[in-house]
């Protein structure tokens, strides 16, 4: 009788070629029985050893252990190769490319940058005044209580110092010191200056940072900038100040959008007024924006107050003049049509690409 062994060699060949050809662990597990468990081949020939002699049972016994051992070991080699692979798989699958992230939300490698929304109107606003004559001027942002309030004929504890909730700086001087809260100081430096040196006439706008303690919502912010206009010249009239602030209008937003003038209080201007626009998200019709007045107010303004020529020493029976202030944040929310100016300093790149 031929041993039942006879073929052991083809049979583990096989088995082991089988091994090897599984791709996945799940073929392995389904595979499993069928090749080292009681369906297997090796099963099989193990009970046929039942029918040789007792001499040749242990040496047939030994042969066949050895070959199942070289299969099983076999088999789990195959297992950690697969599962090593399918690990490397899975983490591939899950890996957080970051390089990929970039390039979605700022487009990788990085596009040239552009001036911001704010300092891109300020040079629209600037070249507006430089079309129609006006220097452009820079004044400090950390000011005395002198040229934020007292020589714009706000003396102490004037009621109108409500109209500017102040940030105050403490450099443990004597002077009070405070952000200027508007542009307006700004003139009294200019007036100065053109005294000192004799540069009088004056046609300047001087563009800047101001800051108010104010809770930002969607039409102020606490850091805001404004535009100042100072006209100082000889037999200037409130139609000189009604003509320069139409024309800017007119430049500015479109020959379709219209100024008005309404009167109002500043300490420093006499008379005062307030300056308005059309609006221009619904062009005058009257929307929520503009709470259905059709008008949008951008400044104030106004005839320069004698208070203020005889603040800086200026003879008002020879000067006259006019000012103005309007918020530069104000005139991108309009120009834009920019619902909440907060999204003008939350710099998200979405809100900022919009105006490359
Ligand atoms: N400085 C004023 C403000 O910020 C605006 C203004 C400027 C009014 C010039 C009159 C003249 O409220």
């Amino acid at each position: 009788m031929t041993s039942p062994l006879a073929n052991l060699q083809s049979q583990i060949d096989e088995l082991l070629a089988r091994i090897a050809s599984l791709e996945s662990l799940e073929a392995l597990r389904a595979a499993e029985p069928s090749l080292t468990g009681k369906r297997s081949v090796l099963s099989s020939l193990q009970k046929s050893l039942g029918g040789l002699a007792p001499e040749e049972r242990s040496d047939a016994g030994a042969t066949l252990q050895g070959a199942r051992r070289h299969v099983e070991i076999a088999l789990e080699d195959r297992r950690v190769e697969l599962a090593r692979e399918e690990r490397r798989i899975r983490l591939q699958a899950d890996r957080l490319d970051l390089g990929d992230v970039v390039v979605q939300s700022v487009r990788w490698p990085a596009t040239v940058g552009h001036r911001g929304l704010v300092p891109s109107t300020q040079r629209e606003l600037e070249d507006v005044f430089v079309g129609m004559g006006f220097t452009v001027a820079d004044g400090p942002e950390v000011e005395s209580d002198w040229y934020n309030f007292e020589a714009l004929n706000i003396p102490p504890a004037h009621p109108a110092r409500g109209m500017w909730d102040t940030f105050y700086v403490d450099l443990g001087e004597p002077e009070t010191v405070v952000l200027r809260t508007h542009t307006s100081p700004t003139q009294i430096h200019l007036m100065e200056l053109a005294l000192a040196q004799e540069a009088l006439p004056i046609h300047s706008v001087m563009p800047g940072r101001c800051y108010r303690r104010d809770t930002p919502d969607a039409r102020h912010l606490a850091t805001f900038h404004q535009i100042e206009g100072l006209v100082v010249d000889r037999d200037i009239t409130f139609a000189d100040l009604a003509g320069v602030i139409e024309t800017f209008t007119r430049s500015y937003f479109g020959s379709d959008i219209e100024s008005r003038l309404r009167p109002a209080y500043f300490p420093f201007t006499e008379p005062s007024a307030e300056f308005e626009i059309t609006c221009t998200i619904c062009r005058g019709d009257g929307c929520r924006t503009c709470s259905q007045t059709g008008w949008i107010e951008l400044g104030g303004c106004g005839m320069l107050d004698p208070a203020v020529f005889s603040a800086v020493g200026l003879d008002a029976d020879e000067w006259s003049g006019f000012a103005f202030g309007f918020g530069i944040d104000r005139c991108a929310q309009m120009r834009y049509q920019i619902g909440d100016m907060r999204a003008l300093i939350e710099n998200d790149v979405r809100f900022l690409g919009q105006f490359s």
